[in-house]
């Protein structure tokens, strides 16, 4: 029998909160070791933000290995995908000298966002006011309600201008219908439309593949393969806080769905978490803070919207919350982000449980998402540091306080912490293992973390 390649390992990272966990930075330093990377679900309501040498890249829809020669970055099916952002992110690339386009490959099943999807968020938010979601106004929800309907237009319609044309206008035709309730809309033109999009689809047609087939080649060949969510586990459609959510399945299981490969080829998932909580958008929020403590997170963290701008909430770190992200995930090893943002805090504290409107406290989040409103959280308090955290790269330089706090979120978490992350900078991490190496780590056994202190 000849020599097989050692095979690669399939990891997928996802957001364990409500987004913004700094998903796009551990992809980015991951990716050192990769050989390929896939979006497989969202679109570009995603803002992954990557910072090397000072210089700041936001990217949206192209995933986060794209600044690497030699990576390949892969749009899954599962990605709503429009158009004209991905080739305005492509020639903001292309200016700053990254070959975005020659880097990446697209699913041929990836829905298509049209200018009516987008007209209908905004019109749908506007329309429910005060009980508004707070999206990001990208047509996101509506392009996912056109692909469940059945009716979407995807990438692989490009590649027939004809029947192109007349299943564009029959989804522009509903879409004019449902339009028509709000107040001081234009109908769309489909023939317009179509123009527009048969031409901008010249450019990525080039692009299609069997994203699926090329990940596992990638990996049988001994590649390392990263599947990038965005969004976070708080946010899926299912298990997050409904209705208060976004449009796609943002969890790990996804990324088998959203790409084409088996739920069996995934080796590891890795969950990010920030030390503390943040949100974006409306919806509940246990913890949210409206104090001194908040007030630093949200300026020291500069807590903006890296797509829209908007203010972040923020709050202490949930673990009930956490713990619900660690199963639905089966998250195989944690990335806490930014503790830096916590240095200078005189004292740190950690929800471990809900004390519900009747007095009992709970361990697991309540079975109804309306009831998540009214969960109070059980605080425990842990000293904090003062000496900074920030740049740090060695777990042995943190202050003892802020190893407590990171050995307590283990702890309470159940899962080994893999990656602590100190800045915003690439290399500002500390690596405790990496999720390309690692043995899966059986419960009693001595984390990293914990064992390095014997
Ligand atoms: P993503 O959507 O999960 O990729 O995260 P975003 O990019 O939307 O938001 C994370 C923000 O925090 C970005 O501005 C990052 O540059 C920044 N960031 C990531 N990790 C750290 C960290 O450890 N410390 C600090 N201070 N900032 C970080
Ligand atoms: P990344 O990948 C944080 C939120 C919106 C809104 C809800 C629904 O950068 O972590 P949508 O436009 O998806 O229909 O909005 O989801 N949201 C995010 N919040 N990070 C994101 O992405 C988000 N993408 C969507 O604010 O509350
Ligand atoms: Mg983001």
């Amino acid at each position: 029998m000849p020599d097989m390649p050692a095979r690669g390992r399939m990891v997928v990272v996802i957001g364990a909160q409500w987004g913004d966990e700094g998903k796009g930075k551990l992809v980015d330093l991951l990716t050192e070791r990769a050989a390929a990377v896939a979006r497989f679900q969202g679109g570009h309501n995603a803002g992954h933000t990557l910072v090397i040498g000072g210089r700041k890249t936001v990217l949206s829809l192209i995933p986060s290995g794209v600044l690497r020669e030699g990576v390949t970055c892969y749009i899954g099916n599962g990605v709503v995908l429009s158009i004209p952002a991905l080739l305005k992110e492509a020639a903001t690339l292309a200016e700053g000298g990254v070959p975005a386009l020659e880097r990446l490959r697209i699913s041929p099943n990836c829905p298509l966002i049209l200018p009516g999807h987008v007209e209908l968020d905004h019109a749908r938010e506007k329309a429910r006011g005060a009980r508004a979601i707070g999206t990001t106004g990208r047509g996101i929800g509506p392009a996912y309600e056109d692909k469940v309907a059945r009716r979407a237009v995807r990438v692989a319609d490009l590649m027939d201008p004809v029947s192109f044309q007349a299943k564009l206008a029959e989804v522009v035709d509903h879409q004019n219908y449902l339009l028509g309730r709000y107040e001081g809309h234009t109908p769309l033109d489909p023939v317009e439309i179509a123009e527009r999009w048969l031409d901008m689809g010249q450019r990525i047609l080039p692009l299609v593949t069997d994203v699926g087939a090329e990940l596992i080649n990638a990996r049988d060949a001994g590649g390392h393969v990263l599947l990038e969510g965005a969004q976070g586990a708080l946010l899926d459609i299912d298990h997050g806080t409904y209705p208060f959510v976004t449009s796609s399945n943002t969890v790990a299981g996804a990324a088998a769905v959203g790409t084409g490969i088996g739920p069996r080829d995934i080796d590891h998932v890795l969950g990010i978490t920030k030390a503390y909580t943040t949100r974006v958008g409306a919806g509940p929020f246990p913890t949210e803070l409206d104090d001194h403590a908040g007030r630093h997170m949200a300026r020291v963290g500069q807590e903006f919207g890296a797509v829209t701008g908007r203010p972040r909430r923020t709050g202490w770190l949930d673990l009930v919350a956490l713990r619900q992200s660690i199963r639905h995930n089966s998250v195989s090893g944690l990335c806490i982000t930014k503790l830096d943002v916590l240095d200078g805090l005189e004292r740190v504290r950690l929800c471990t449980a809900y004390r519900l409107p009747d007095g009992s406290v709970v361990e697991q989040p309540p079975l109804r998402a309306d009831d998540y409103a009214s969960c109070q959280p059980v605080l425990e308090d842990m000293e904090g540091w003062s000496s900074p955290t920030s740049g740090l790269t060695e777990l042995a330089r943190l202050p003892a306080a802020a190893r407590r706090y990171l050995e307590r979120v283990e702890t309470l978490a159940g899962v080994p912490v893999e990656l602590v992350s100190t800045g915003p900078e690439r290399d500002q991490t500390i690596v405790l293992r990496s999720p390309f190496d690692v043995r899966e780590w059986c419960p009693g056994e001595d984390s990293n973390l914990h064992a390095s202190r014997h």
